[in-house]
């Protein structure tokens, strides 16, 4: 009777030792965490002390550093080495990126534009010359390729569905070629022909029409009128030159037909890609003529907002 009691007893003691220990397993790592977390506080607020210390000493005012830190992160923050007092303005528009942010500051200095006209400017790239820093595109299938003078397009591109528009023996993309056809149809209802001057044009065509260009007028005016061989939308299958007679003269703007283009072009996805006053933007003299097919959303977009197609990309696609 005794002996049993005894062993009872023990169990309880080893029982209640066992409910001790796993009690100060429990509190010994809650409390461990907890500092952890009180570090990882202490520690953010000790980089974010830098960081202000740092702005500070650079000569921003603290409210300077309470926009900086409200638009960039700490990454960012930490690669500003420089006071200037753009810097601020540039951060609040939200296509600022911080790898420009060296050329927002030049371009700015340099031109007599709006903080907004600087980052689209320096995004799009045209504050460096055309023709320099040139990238191959790596998806010239896509539809929305951006191809000019700082895109190229591989010397082997062919688009593999070039389709004749209606019977006119010039070829566009398939989606491109349906949709053209269909504003020739509908120009045609409403009393319009329009004819299809140059659609498709492969890199080795592109080639002899350049240089036949600087042959007749010298490089730097040929640049302004025809796209060096790999730069040319005409490669991509997406873009068509229209007339109302078979030319391609700056006179077109005054007909009945570029008022009819202007007013539904982009209803069957297409727009002007060079337009008016822009050439600083697109490298290219006004082509009252020369249609790029985007699709019906992306030319609405562009319609409504008036931009070039390089402003949409910098808008709307870049990251
Ligand atoms: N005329 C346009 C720019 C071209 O050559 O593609
Ligand atoms: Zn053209």
């Amino acid at each position: 009777m005794k002996k049993k009691f005894k062993f009872k007893k023990s169990v309880k003691v080893i029982f209640f030792l066992l409910i001790l220990l796993v009690i100060c397993y429990f509190s010994y790592n809650y409390l461990l965490k907890d500092e952890k977390i009180n570090n990882d506080v202490s520690n953010n607020e000790q980089e974010s002390d830098e960081l202000t210390n740092k702005l500070s000493s650079l000569g921003f005012s603290s409210s300077d550093i309470v926009v900086l830190k409200e638009n960039l992160s700490d990454n960012e923050l930490n690669l500003i080495d420089e006071y200037n007092e753009n810097i601020v303005k540039f951060v609040s528009n939200s296509y600022f990126e911080i790898d420009n942010l060296e050329r927002y500051i030049v371009y700015m200095e340099e031109n007599d534009y709006s903080v907004d006209e600087v980052i689209t400017y320096v995004n799009v790239g045209i504050d460096k010359p055309f023709y320099t820093d040139i990238k191959t595109i790596s998806d010239p299938n896509n539809l929305l390729v951006l191809c000019n003078k700082f895109n190229a397009l591989p010397s082997d591109y062919e688009p593999d569905d070039l389709t004749e528009v209606g019977s006119s023996g010039i070829y566009m993309r398939k989606e491109a070629a349906e949709n053209m056809y269909q504003m020739v149809l509908a120009a045609q209802s409403d009393g319009l022909k329009i004819n299809l001057v140059s659609g498709y044009r492969s890199y080795d065509y592109q080639v002899d029409l350049y240089a036949r260009h600087v042959r007749e007028r010298g490089k730097a005016e040929a640049d302004r009128v025809s796209a060096r061989a790999g730069h040319s939308e005409h490669q991509t299958g997406l873009a068509m030159d229209l007339s109302n007679d078979w030319s391609l003269e700056k006179y077109f703007e005054d007909t009945e037909l570029f008022k009819w283009l202007s007013e539904n072009d982009y209803k069957y996805g297409f727009i002007l890609r060079y337009p008016k006053d822009k050439e600083y933007i697109t490298g290219y003299d006004y082509e009252p003529w020369h249609y790029r097919y985007v699709g019906v959303e992306v030319a609405t977009v562009i319609h409504n907002e008036n931009i070039t197609y390089e402003e949409y990309v910098m808008k709307y696609l870049s990251n």
